[in-house]
């Protein structure tokens, strides 16, 4: 009786996870949770060598996230708001093109620069110490599989919680609850007109000066239409089985 009782707390426990009451401010009219680690974050990428695209593109991607999590109280009990916002805000880290950029590598591939860069700003954040060890990884994750549809939207709710913000920044109102109104809203504040020709010219550079890190992976596409010379024949997986008759 008294094992069974516990049980069913415990139970209770992981069926009704809780994310602590953070203090919130209002950006370009989202409601967003403001917390030093946030704010450190924000001023991270905004006094960095990223380019300003970059910026406005992970400052829109949190307004995305947090207003999906306003949008829905379940997603909200699962997906903690200061973990998605450190997620998002730093999920491009490798997109540095600086040449003494403390993120980006030459060996690997702009999400795991990225994700390395969030982690170790977040173990170095006085109040990132004091993230689990899981939220940390869940973060790492996130960020990893950006790119990876169908494999994150099958990972943790912090996880798919993060990616559908920043998936909201390419496709536009309409999809995963965003409506026009909170586009418009939101790319009145910081405006996206440099969006597409910035990821252009990232992911050619990717292609062009670490192109080992794009055979096989998202980014190859970008070397294969618009790189002269790019070609990821003979790197691929698929390349092991091929026969020549
Ligand atoms: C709210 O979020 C939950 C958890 O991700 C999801 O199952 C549900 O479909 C969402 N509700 C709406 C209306 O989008
Ligand atoms: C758009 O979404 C917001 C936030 O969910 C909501 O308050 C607003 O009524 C919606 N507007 C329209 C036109 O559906
Ligand atoms: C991307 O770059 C290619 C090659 O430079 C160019 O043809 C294409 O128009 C660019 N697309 C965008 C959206 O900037």
């Amino acid at each position: 009786m008294k094992s069974a009782a516990l049980l069913s707390l415990v139970a209770a426990a992981v069926a009704v996870p809780c994310t602590p009451n953070y203090p919130t401010t209002t950006i370009a009219g989202i409601e967003v949770v403001d917390t030093q680690i946030v704010r450190d974050a924000l001023s991270l990428i905004k006094n960095s060598g990223l380019h300003d695209y970059v910026v406005k593109h992970q400052i829109r991607s949190w307004l995305f996230g947090a207003q999906q999590l306003n949008n829905n109280a379940t997603l909200k009990s699962l997906v903690d708001p200061e973990a998605q916002a450190v997620t998002i805000l730093l999920h491009d880290l490798g997109w540095d093109m600086s040449t003494d950029s403390p993120w980006t590598t030459k060996d690997n591939r702009f999400e795991v620069d990225s994700a390395n860069g969030a982690r170790n700003f977040v173990r170095g954040h006085p109040d990132g110490k004091k993230w689990s060890e899981t939220k940390v990884q869940q973060m790492w994750d996130a960020i990893a599989l950006q790119g990876a549809y169908g494999l994150a939207s099958h990972k943790e709710p912090l996880v798919w919680g993060s990616i559908q913000g920043i998936a909201v920044d390419y496709r536009g109102a309409g999809v995963f609850g965003i409506n026009q109104t909170i586009v418009d809203q939101v790319v009145a504040a910081y405006p996206n007109d440099d969006l597409l020709t910035g990821t252009n010219e990232t992911f050619k550079w990717f292609c062009e000066t670490k192109p080992d890190t794009t055979y096989d992976t998202w980014v190859e596409g970008w070397g294969t239409y618009f790189v002269p010379g790019y070609d990821a024949t003979g790197h691929r997986q698929v390349d092991q089985f091929r026969t020549v008759f």
